[in-house]
């Protein structure tokens, strides 16, 4: 129970006794209802009373007066009822109290509900492209979807992560020309990506002064649809060859999927809803291609079979969307990509809704910004590629440069340095609000900590067994941490309503700052034990916070750096 919920409970009961035999409204949605005044002279908390007025019959100034007299709890201090409002004036200390043994007595629950117990949400992360290397565009992807992942399960979800491969397309016709041509099977074992990539780069080159190269391209895609072994067995190993690559930087950051059914595994799964479009007449012919005209929608056409009968990206996301319905029966469907697709999804969806699927409503579009790195671009194109690989080593590095300068003396540096290299970039990239575009620069990345200051400060002060005394908590800079440990529920729970993890990492940065001051102003080993003890309490509490909020997106904490 988080504090609110406690104040909600209370309010309850005084609302069971002031008016028995009333039907009582959910405790969520009383606490949802509270109120923080504008102006803390109208004290911490408001509960308004109005919409209380229909079921109750009575007008909100009798009802506020009613249970302002029915409420004992003394932990919420002072209650007046003010026109129609109930205003609550929390004993400084007790708030305090009550916030952080709550915090401490529900441990890594702290935060969480089960308002997902039942319910399952299917997340479309990453969803890389085979035979190509793994650039920082796909971080945030992967980021945000990895800590909506665990959001989703922390609140109760079943979660299922599923990286949606893209390992379908011409271009694996046309790599596999160039392997038969110019490569072997060691140099590409060895050279990873890095090798098919070469080799898909040559075979345009050479294409363009030798046409047939292309039709020779074209020849191997048709095996590959047609199912003949040798191409399926070298594009098949193509693909095991990118994912042992992808792995190890999923293993550095600590994100993992349920499945890899990415477009081809949609192969056989597309004639059928092909065949339902077809059925409900939703299929035009538009220059030998079929379409679904969406022009009374205000989009252009969703284009589903070529005229030479080839399927597309929408046809194969069709057959995946009623799939992931058809498999997992989820309530929530999230795809977690770029907003330049954003036609491209809202096309999907109103395919989806026009096919009569009424689960299409719970299908979003989880768009966010591209990541550029100190002030370039990332595009192929302009030549300014960063692969994720070479970033996350790059940030190591500075971590362990870092550690070498400040902490010569740590035991475990390079698990350390990988930890805040990565942490670093992680956090980064999921500190802005998703559709904001990002500029990446080394400084700002480096520059968290706040949970290994605490964690050092409780070391330091090994076991305390007097019993807290919460009137040392009662200055301001006491008070906004715990304020912001009270609000982390909240935070949370909006986090994954919006499906914005940035809300939680600035919440991680807002507290470590609160804590940071909090520090700076008051010394925590003091000879009075009452008082180190309750200044002990809250860094235990902002610790336990911190980690979990760095849990969630995707962070490791260090305990020492
Ligand atoms: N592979 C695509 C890309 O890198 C992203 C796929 C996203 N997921 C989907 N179901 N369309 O752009």
């Amino acid at each position: 129970m988080d504090f609110k919920t406690a104040v909600a409970s209370e309010i309850l009961t005084a609302m069971n006794t002031a008016f028995e035999g009333a039907e009582l409204p959910e405790i969520g949605t009383v606490a949802g209802a509270l109120e923080v005044p504008p102006d803390t002279a109208l004290g911490d908390y408001a509960f308004p009373c109005f919409k209380l007025s229909k079921s109750l019959r009575k007008s909100p100034i009798m009802i506020a007066d009613a249970l302002a007299g029915a409420i004992h709890a003394d932990f919420l201090g002072k209650v007046e009822s003010v026109k129609g409002y109930l205003n609550f004036f929390i004993d400084k200390a007790t708030y305090a109290e009550k916030v952080l043994s709550l915090a401490l007595e529900q441990g890594e629950a702290y935060g969480a509900d089960n308002s997902g117990a039942g319910k399952t949400v299917v997340l479309d992360y990453s969803s890389i492209n085979i035979a190509k290397r793994f650039h920082i565009g796909h971080l945030s992807t992967t980021m945000i979807g990895n800590s909506l992942y665990r959001l989703h399960k922390f609140f109760g979800w079943r979660a299922v992560g599923v990286n949606h491969l893209g390992d379908w397309g011409t271009q694996f016709g046309k790599m596999i020309a160039a392997y038969k041509r110019w490569g072997d099977h060691d140099t590409v074992a060895q050279g990873g990506v890095d090798e098919m990539v070469k080799l898909y780069v040559r075979f345009n080159e050479e294409a363009k002064a030798n046409e047939a190269l292309n039709d020779e391209g074209r020849a191997w895609f048709k095996k590959i649809e047609d199912g003949d072994p040798e191409a399926l067995e070298i594009f098949g190993w193509f693909k095991s060859v990118t994912l042992k690559d992808a792995e190890r930087v999923y293993d550095l950051l600590g994100v993992k999927f349920d499945s890899y059914a990415g477009e081809s595994f949609y192969n056989d799964k597309m004639e059928p809803v092909i065949q339902i479009l077809r059925d409900k007449g939703l299929l035009k012919e538009d220059q030998g291609a079929q379409i679904v005209d969406l022009s009374d929608y205000g989009m252009p056409p969703a284009l589903i079979l070529r005229s030479d009968g080839a399927t597309l990206y929408m046809t194969r996301d069709l057959a995946a969307a009623k799939y992931r319905k058809d498999t997992y029966n989820f309530d929530k469907s999230l795809y977690v990509v770029a907003y330049q697709q954003d036609l491209h999804f809202r096309q999907l969806f109103k395919v989806l809704e026009l096919m009569g699927y009424d689960w299409a409503k719970d299908c979003e579009h989880v768009a966010f910004g591209m990541v550029s790195f100190e002030g370039g671009a990332l595009s192929t194109r302009q030549g300014h590629v960063v692969y994720l690989d070479d970033l996350l080593h790059q940030a190591i590095d500075k971590a362990r440069a870092i550690i070498e300068e400040k902490s010569p003396d740590l035991e475990n540096k390079d698990e350390v340095a990988r930890q805040i290299g990565i942490g670093a970039v992680v956090f980064f990239d999921l500190y802005n609000n998703r559709i904001k575009d990002i500029d990446f620069t080394w400084e700002r990345a480096l520059n968290f900590d706040g949970h290994a200051r605490a964690c050092s400060v409780l070391r330091k002060a090994g076991s305390e067994s007097a019993a807290p005394d919460f009137a040392a908590l009662t200055d301001p800079y006491s008070q906004d941490v715990v304020r912001l440990i009270e609000q982390f529920p909240d935070i949370l729970k909006s986090a994954v309503n919006r499906s914005e993890p940035s809300m939680v990492t600035r919440f991680a940065v807002d507290l470590a700052q609160a804590f940071n001051k909090f520090y700076y102003e008051n010394k925590v080993m003091v000879d009075e034990a009452g008082t180190r003890a309750a200044r002990l309490m809250l860094t235990d509490a902002t610790r336990q916070v911190l980690k979990q909020a760095l849990y969630l997106i995707g962070v490791e904490a260090p305990e020492r750096m």
